[in-house]
């Protein structure tokens, strides 16, 4: 469990009082996913998600029983929610000035919200497999706490790292359809571009609870 300032945390005006906002928003997420028949991911609407992730006020005293830290791994994923089978909602702890493989999101929605600290965002060209070398960057961000960005196979690959030398950084992701965690996904070499698939399963808690070792990523 991380450390925490114990935020006290206000109830969003016309919010029932017995909801705290961050489950307020696991339930609005849940209800803009729908019920648990069938979904793809032309069906989403990804807008609508962000704006709930936006309007969420990070508080850590709401979501800290979730970011289980690690300090042997560059990263935790801890699952917070399935979404009605349609989502992994995950909340990752990241170790200061570490970061991720190169990575594609496995044809699905990614939003992420930095829920304390900041994070930079390196987005990648697909490689070319015919002219093996380095992904090319397209693009670099850096986002701070309560900022949302969006992430999809259709915008090319990326990274996320925490570029705070000293501090841990905490994010919060929703993935829809849930295909890393049913079929896996890619990492990329950074050195040649090619391809590693990885069958997902590396949560390091599930719904606040330790379930393995996470893998250092
Ligand atoms: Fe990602």
């Amino acid at each position: 469990m991380m450390s925490s300032s114990k935020d006290s945390c206000t109830a969003a005006q016309g919010q029932p009082p017995t909801l705290a906002p961050f489950q307020r928003l696991l339930a609005d997420l849940r209800d803009v996913l729908g019920p648990t028949s069938g979904i793809d991911s032309e069906e989403v609407d990804e807008v609508k998600l962000q704006e709930l992730m936006r309007n969420y006020k990070s508080c850590e005293a709401d979501w800290e029983q979730f970011a289980l830290a690690d300090s042997a791994s560059n990263y935790t994923r801890n699952l917070v929610d399935q979404g009605n089978g349609k989502s992994n909602i995950l909340i990752l702890v990241w170790n200061p000035s570490k970061g991720s493989p190169i990575h594609d999101h496995a044809n699905a929605h990614c939003i992420m919200k930095v829920l304390k600290g900041s994070l930079k965002e390196t987005r990648y060209k697909w490689p070319d497999h015919s002219n093996p070398g380095p992904p090319e960057v397209t693009h670099e961000q850096t986002f701070g706490q309560e900022e949302v960005t969006y992430m999809s196979d259709k915008l090319g690959l990326h990274t996320i790292s925490n570029p705070d030398p000293s501090n841990l950084a905490v994010s919060l992701h929703l993935y829809t359809p849930p295909n890393a965690a049913n079929f896996g996904f890619c990492i990329y070499s950074r050195e040649s571009g090619k391809a590693t698939l990885i069958k997902q399963g590396q949560n390091y808690s599930e719904f606040g609870k330790r379930v393995k070792t996470a893998a250092s990523l």
